[in-house]
């Protein structure tokens, strides 16, 4: 099955051409054809975060171009001078259309259902809606490791999803069937590192700005709260810990906001200084991530844990994951998505729409900005 997969629900556009089959044993067998994204972070990152009417306008603007280029690559007849009759063999050879309607911005979303409707109508081809954080569910398949063992030696496995709108814990029973386990009660873990870059006066996207100034720093130098951490739950709660950090600043800047203060004048925030906030910070953030998904694995007697969404491209939540295995003596194995898939992209749209295409419950071609999973 050849499936045209777009995504756009938040600053990322993406188009995909992915062929996936099942072979004897059952197993997905997924090849990617073509694959682009375009980011939008250098659009976004004077305003400090994503600007939803920004987001659609690039999408508008990003969509065509993608799609051009991906059946002009796609096409095999390179040589020919004609660009519509090389679209059209690739054009022909295509399955299904699949579009992220939801969880997102919904302008963005919005541009994404819209431009897909128009080709699929074109086309005459099949359009499916697909759950974005399906698309990071399953994301774990595009992993070498997982493409080296049967998926069922995988299962059961803890899947811990970490994005800068979600931080949910799930069990994967089979690549059908799952269970939300936890989440969440306010801010996500990915929306904490935004905020607290923001403080520390770091550049949008916060997430990988923290993880390098960390590595200068001390885990152990500051006593942030790990919320949630003692409860026998599954759940999470990040904006606890991003105000503990705003007073912890505000206190190094002689009670002053930071904002409020010019930046020549953050004197009493050394490098090292900023460098142990933001280590401390992500150890309290991560904590409770590894306690709990160890929680669950021991719970559920999974034997793998699955990371996906634009966190789980931190090493350093990998290490300490890993670490508590080792301390722990427990046999799971650990599955993260290389770092391009951990991110916002098409081909894990591809992916979900293919997983779960026998499944009753159809997404409606309409945004929703608060799908869940
Ligand atoms: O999955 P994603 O690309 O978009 C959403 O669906 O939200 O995730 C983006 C989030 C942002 O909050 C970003 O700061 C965070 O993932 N992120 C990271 C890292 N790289 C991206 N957080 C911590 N460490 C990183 N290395
Ligand atoms: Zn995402």
């Amino acid at each position: 099955m050849r499936i045209l997969a777009i995504e756009t629900s938040c600053d990322e556009t993406g188009i995909s051409l992915v062929e996936i089959e099942e072979d004897k044993r059952g197993e997905p067998k997924i090849k990617v054809l073509q694959e682009l994204v375009s980011s939008q972070i250098k659009i976004h990152a004077p305003f400090g975060g994503v600007v939803p009417s920004l987001a659609k306008r690039e999408h508008q603007k990003n969509l065509p171009i993608l799609l051009e280029k991906i059946l002009y690559t796609e096409s095999d007849v390179k040589s020919k001078k004609s660009t519509s009759f090389i679209s059209n063999s690739v054009i022909q050879s295509i399955d299904l259309i699949a579009v992220t309607v939801g969880p997102g911005l919904e302008p963005a979303l919005w541009t994404g259902i819209e431009f897909a409707k128009e080709i699929a109508k074109e086309w005459e081809k099949p359009l499916v809606g697909v759950n974005h954080l399906h698309g990071h569910m399953y994301s774990f398949l595009l992993s070498p490791a997982a493409k080296k063992i049967s998926t069922k030696d995988i299962f059961p496995a803890i899947m811990l999803l970490v994005s800068g709108g979600h931080t949910t814990l799930a069990l994967m029973k089979n690549l059908h069937e799952y269970k939300k386990l936890g989440e969440t009660l306010d801010d996500a873990v990915g929306e904490s590192f935004d905020k607290v870059a923001r403080l520390l006066d770091l550049p949008y996207p916060g997430g990988p700005q923290i993880e390098k100034l960390a590595t200068e720093g001390n885990p152990e130098a500051i006593a942030f709260p790990s919320p949630m951490l003692q409860k026998q739950n599954f759940q999470f709660s990040y904006s606890g810990l991003k105000t503990a950090v705003l007073y912890y600043v505000r206190g190094m800047n002689g009670g002053k906001d930071p904002w409020s203060i010019e930046r020549k004048n953050k004197k009493n925030l050394s490098r090292k200084n900023l460098a142990d906030i933001a280590a401390s910070f992500q150890r309290a953030a991560f904590l409770p991530l590894v306690k709990k998904t160890m929680r669950a694995v021991k719970e559920y007697q999974a034997r793998t844990i699955m990371i996906g969404g634009g966190v789980a491209a931190n090493k350093e939540l990998g290490r300490m994951l890993k670490s508590e295995i080792k301390k722990q003596k427990t046999k799971v194995s650990v599955i993260t998505p290389p770092i391009a898939y951990c991110m916002d992209n098409a081909t894990m749209i591809a992916l979900a729409a293919y997983m779960r295409r026998q499944k009753k419950k159809k997404y409606p071609l309409r945004a929703k900005g608060t799908l869940d999973i």
